[in-house]
């Protein structure tokens, strides 16, 4: 909810200035509401820097497409749908770590693709040990965002995006 309002106040912000920036405003028209659900890990569930943990995304496929490309994303701050690119990627000034870019086959169609279905896993980046930039956190809420790119959806939109966000605790300090 916290997000769909942060969106809202995006869109405001952006009509505001439909004017001076109106290829911004076509292009957050692509966003739509309807996403997927973050099944694990658990809502402010606590992953430790460089821990391996479950990761299942319920996808809902709104444009019944044979495949839906997602990628994963952390974020030290909700994500604004307004600071995406056009191509429905978050620009890597916005983001803390990309996890990856997967496709997800339904209609049982064959999962043999590149790129491969997402994994079962994903392990959290230990941002102190980064080659460029080392930080440490303590007891940081984060957030996994997953896009979804619906494909084949009916009328001029070549492509919509749906975006689904659950937040975590990286370096816990009670656990
Ligand atoms: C993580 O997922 C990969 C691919 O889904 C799997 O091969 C591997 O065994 C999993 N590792 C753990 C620790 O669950
Ligand atoms: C985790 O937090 C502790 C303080 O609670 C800090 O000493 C440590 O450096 C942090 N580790 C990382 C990897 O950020």
């Amino acid at each position: 909810m916290q997000f769909i309002a942060t969106a809202l106040l995006a869109l405001t912000a952006l009509v505001g200035q439909a004017t001076a920036m109106p290829a911004r405003l076509v292009r957050r028209q692509d966003v739509v509401s309807v996403h997927g659900t973050i099944d694990a890990p658990a809502e402010a569930a606590a992953i430790a820097p460089g821990a391996t943990f479950d990761f299942e995304f319920d996808s809902v496929n709104y444009c019944e497409s044979g495949y839906e490309p997602i990628v994963v994303y952390l974020f030290a701050n909700e994500p604004d749908v307004s600071d995406m690119n056009t191509d429905g990627s978050f620009p890597e000034s916005a983001y803390l770590y990309e996890f990856g870019e997967w496709l997800i086959p339904n209609f049982g169609l064959s999962p043999q693709q590149s790129p491969p279905p997402p994994p079962s896993n994903l392990t959290m980046p230990d941002f102190s040990q980064a080659s460029t930039n080392p930080t440490t956190y303590s007891d940081a809420t984060f957030y996994i965002t997953v896009v979804e790119t619906y494909l084949d959806c009916p009328g001029d939109v070549a492509k919509e995006f749906g975006v689904t966000t659950s937040s975590i605790v990286y370096n816990a300090t009670s656990s």
